[in-house]
């Protein structure tokens, strides 16, 4: 992808939200790192701008050179935090160690002396530092200072180079969004180049270099997988096979999904009904690592076992796999402690890991460059339903991670009828959205209750919904009691074996989302 805004990532937790926001306001923009900056520097390629994102470093340990990057007279540069110590240290200001850092937010003020851009002159920022620049290098204004009297914003006198203390990435920094378009508009004068349509064309792009491809699709049926499809049949409708394996660890709504699709879409979807053998070997299994071993070793084995099945049938050979990989899996990316390497999503691609190489199949991945709400938009923009594109997320193994202990069928049902009620309700109420992912989970214990006068020692069933932007970090949703009354009372008089029911109060860290 041409991108004109870098962001070179220097480990800070918000380097993705100011890649997110660029796009929002309409410029298409990457994430790289220092490694890859210094490459492309020395073959002579060059943004329209550059971002320097914050970072956990400080300036007085960090053995590189950035002095490459203030040589181009005209090329903006916007430093975030740890990016405006860089620029204020490389260009002969002064940088110091805080006595005291700034965390949160902080009142903020533009000076007398310096335009405003039309922004309103005092506003609440999110900081997060503990080094600051304490003297701004020659030909430079300090533009903002905070309430605690730090500079919190510096300008070049001529040339299009901003340093912000702040995040305006950040939604707790009031107007973040006119600051950037401040920037990006006013003062490095980009025109916008990212939108609905340029999303499509990108990754449209991907699929037509391959238009006479045989393409094998590992469909699940989510978000990814759909719009991924959706696009790629667009152009090779005949050539497009997907596959969803039913591996008997769904929940009714999942299956329900894959048959309005079948009968609403053009996509070829065949469906595998493998339940016989999953529950074969996960017999005995109750360990969780083992058993998401069985689940993704089974998975690969019965997929690829069908498709050579369909293969010979069709008489056909694949020779692409389209995979719905997104943009935060395939990020460039520095550690918290400083290390590069490409981040991944440990979870998210298990059911497929390892075909590629075996089948010897041309990986094709049209979303690697889209962050899953832009994901969202392409699928309404391709014409489909907005329940389909705003589906929570359903990982891979299925109930197989929601119940504890070992898989059995009855117990399998008791989740999946558990799931129903919880989500009935969900939409009854009007919540499905006011949470990002909600389940049920069986917890293999038993406890004395009372039914119909008579004393119950049944089972347990824990709701759990939570509230998040990516799964990687998450917060307990704030469900009303009312709602959750009505689930419960409704698990524990429809569901077989059930007398009690929890709701799980643990944010991620240190819980993880799902049980298992
Ligand atoms: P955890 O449990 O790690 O989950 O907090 C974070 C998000 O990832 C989903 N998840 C998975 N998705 N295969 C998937 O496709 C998996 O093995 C897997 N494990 C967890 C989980 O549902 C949540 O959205």
């Amino acid at each position: 992808m041409n991108t004109s805004v870098w962001i070179v990532d220097f480990g800070s937790q918000y380097t993705q939200l100011i890649t997110r926001r660029s796009r929002e306001i309409g410029f298409s923009s990457e994430i790289i790192t220092y490694n890859t900056l210094q490459k492309r520097w020395s073959e002579g390629i060059r943004p329209k701008a550059l971002v320097l994102s914050g970072g956990p470093q400080s300036i007085f340990k960090d053995p590189r050179d950035y002095s490459f990057i203030f040589n181009e007279e005209k090329l903006p540069i916007l430093g975030i935090c740890y990016g405006m110590q860089i620029m204020g240290h490389v260009l002969g200001g002064k940088v110091e160690k805080g006595t005291s850092g700034e965390y949160g937010l902080s009142k903020i003020q533009f000076e007398d002396s310096v335009e405003n851009f039309g922004l309103s002159s005092s506003f609440n920022s999110w900081m997060s530092h503990f080094d600051h620049v304490s003297k701004v290098p020659s030909d430079f204004k300090i533009m903002l200072k905070s309430q605690n009297g730090f500079i919190a914003g510096i300008c070049h006198d001529s040339r299009p180079v901003w340093g912000l203390q702040f995040h305006p990435e950040v939604e707790h920094t009031e107007h973040g969004r006119e600051i950037l378009i401040a920037f990006f508009k006013k003062v490095a004068g980009l025109k916008s180049d990212w939108g609905d349509s340029e999303m499509l064309e990108e990754a449209l792009g991907v699929v037509k270099k391959e238009k006479d491809a045989q393409i094998l699709c590992a469909f699940s049926g989510g978000v990814d997988s759909l719009v991924a499809a959706t696009l790629c049949e667009q152009i090779n409708t005949e050539n497009l096979h997907c596959f969803f394996v039913d591996h008997g660890l769904l929940r009714p709504q999942d299956i329900s999904h894959i048959h309005v699709l079948q009968e609403k879409t053009k996509l070829n979807i065949q469906i595998v009904d493998a339940k016989k053998q999953f529950f074969s070997k996960l017999k005995g299994v109750d360990e969780p690592e083992a058993k998401r071993k069985v689940i993704g070793h089974e998975f690969i084995s019965v997929f690829e076992q069908k498709v050579h099945e369909y293969e010979n049938d069709h008489g056909i050979k694949f020779t692409h796999l389209l995979q719905g990989t997104l943009y935060p899996d395939v990020i460039e990316s520095v550690s918290p402690h400083g290390e590069e390497g490409i981040s991944s999503t440990i979870k998210s691609h298990h059911n497929v890991g390892g075909l590629p190489e075996r089948m010897k199949l041309k990986l094709l991945e049209p979303l690697r460059y889209l962050f899953k709400d832009e994901v969202r938009k392409l699928g309404e923009a391709l014409g489909l339903e907005y329940n389909w594109v705003h589906r929570h997320p359903f990982p891979g193994p299925g109930i197989g991670v929601r119940v504890l202990g070992e898989l059995t069928p009855e117990r399998v049902e008791r989740v999946g009828k558990s799931d129903q009620i919880l989500f009935e309700e969900l939409k009854r109420a009007n919540l499905y959205q006011a949470t990002w992912q909600a389940l049920t989970v069986y917890l293999p214990v038993k406890t004395v209750g009372v039914k119909g006068d008579e004393r119950a020692y049944e089972e347990v069933i824990c709701l759990r919904m939570v509230n998040s932007s990516d799964g990687m970090t998450a917060t307990f949703s704030n469900m009303p009691y009312e709602f959750l009354s009505t689930v419960s009372r409704r698990i524990t008089n429809e569901v077989a074996g059930i007398t009690r029911v929890v709701y799980d109060i643990t944010d991620k860290p240190p819980g993880t989302i799902e049980w298992e």
